[in-house]
């Protein structure tokens, strides 16, 4: 789906591209035209290439949509959003060579057990490989499968090319960093909900995950979960804000930030502000702009007795297991979290109508399938704080949508866990 949508929008460019070029004389656009559609189509081979053997396992497949395994890994990031996060963490950025310092200098100075680490959201992995030698073990776990395939072929030994959307479609020739000795495994996952047993990591790192995760609070319950009493936990990134912060206050300040970890159960060992240029593109492209941001950069260490920290005692497993109580439990949407719902009718050049079913969560917006979009509004029409889970899936279940006690409660997983849109109280 990720490919056929890319393929989709760049046959729609070109279109209108050439629509350009038949209506011009004399063509100036002409050399950024032809980068642009060459860009197009190499991005596009990228892709096809990495994907080939799951496109090819599920031309095999009797086709069954599900709706559900579809939203529950819609992130916002697809692969091709990521191709800048490969030229920023592979092209020899001063950027990345920033990061990589910094996280480095911390591990050496605070790190007492180099057995295993895990990189969240690890997107184009350049992290990952850095700290990897470091360690006996190094997962990198990340939501978008196409974006881990591409970045484990690269590291194995593939070169990477690719063009630059952002820097009017520039080409990028990637070498592959040599091969490291230990071992890296690449994890497809939701950081929320993570396959590590408890206790078991003696490092986690996060780069540009806690300020857009949908719940940060769950984020640090989760790595706490999977952290080793007096693992340490690093993390790099734009400043958050707490679900159960004022919104009008906007995102937490760092000397707001030691209270909520110490009482997760974590030792703040230093905190400071940074500033990063996100995505620069001035080594290659010489228009582009500058993005510096504020970063928070900070290491904390789970405390070594975690006995007295309160344990989330309605487990992620009762939606997956069957479990009377869970049905009595009552959903409302979470303050500032906001799900909006649109059908677009889009009248293009020849007065073709389009309708496009949309999703904006947290400031991004996909496209959705309509059956997805009807399961979502019928559910969420019976979310008013009153309703349990219950009463919602009988109302769901007489609008004529067929649908197994099961799913629905998957549904539930997704909006709880994943896009933490609705909290649930017994
Ligand atoms: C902004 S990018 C940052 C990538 C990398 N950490 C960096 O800073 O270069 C966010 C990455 O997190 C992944 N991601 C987003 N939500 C996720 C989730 N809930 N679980 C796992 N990965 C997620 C995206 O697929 C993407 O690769």
């Amino acid at each position: 789906m990720e490919i056929e949508e890319i393929k989709t929008s760049f046959a729609n460019i070109s279109y209108r591209l050439e629509d350009y070029e038949h209506h011009l004389d004399d063509n100036m656009f002409a050399g950024r035209t032809d980068m642009m559609k060459q860009g197009m189509a190499v991005n596009i081979r990228v892709l096809e290439r990495t994907c080939k053997a799951i496109t090819d396992f599920l031309a095999e497949q009797p086709r069954k949509d599900n709706a559900l395994a579809w939203s529950s890994v819609k992130s916002g990031f697809t692969c091709h959003d990521m191709l800048p996060y490969f030229y920023q963490d592979w092209f020899g950025t001063p950027e990345f060579a920033k990061v990589e310092n910094l996280f480095s200098k911390t591990i050496t100075e605070h790190c007492k057990d180099w057995e295993s680490v895990a990189v969240l959201g690890s997107g184009a992995c350049g992290l990952l490989y850095s700290v990897a030698d470091d360690f006996q073990v190094s997962y990198g776990v990340d939501l978008s499968l196409s974006t881990l395939l591409v970045a484990k072929q690269f590291i194995q030994g593939e070169p990477l090319v690719f063009h630059l959307q952002r820097a009017d479609w520039h080409k990028v020739e990637l070498t592959p960093p040599a091969s490291t000795a230990n071992e890296i495994h690449y994890v497809v996952s939701d950081v929320l909900n993570m396959p590590f047993v408890s206790g078991s990591l003696s490092v986690v790192i996060t780069q540009y995950m806690l300020d857009f995760i949908s719940n940060p609070i769950r984020l640090t319950e989760e790595i706490y979960r999977v952290l080793k009493p007096g693992g340490l936990w690093i993390n790099f990134s734009n400043p958050c804000r707490l679900p159960s912060d004022p919104i009008e206050l906007g995102r937490r300040k760092l000397n707001e930030l030691p209270v909520f970890f110490e009482k997760m159960g974590f030792d703040v060992l230093s905190m400071e502000n940074e500033r990063f240029a996100l995505l620069n593109l001035e080594k290659i492209y010489s228009e582009a702009g500058n993005n510096q941001q504020l970063v928070h950069f900070f290491t904390l260490r789970k405390n070594e007795n975690d006995s007295n920290i309160p344990a989330d005692d309605r487990s992620i497993q009762r939606f997956f297991n069957r479990n009377d109580s869970v049905w009595r439990e009552i959903p409302r949407i979470v303050k500032g979290r906001e799900l909006a719902l649109a059908r677009k009718k889009l009248f293009g050049e020849q007065g073709a109508r389009r309708e496009v079913l949309e999703i904006s969560v947290g400031g991004r917006s996909f496209s959705i399938p309509a059956d997805f979009a009807l399961l979502l509004e019928t559910t969420l029409a019976g979310v008013d704080g009153k309703n349990s889970l219950r009463q919602i899936y009988t109302g769901v279940y007489e609008k004529g949508i067929g649908l197994t006690e099961d799913v629905f409660l998957q549904l539930i997983y997704v909006l709880h866990v994943q896009h933490y849109l609705i909290e649930l109280e017994d």
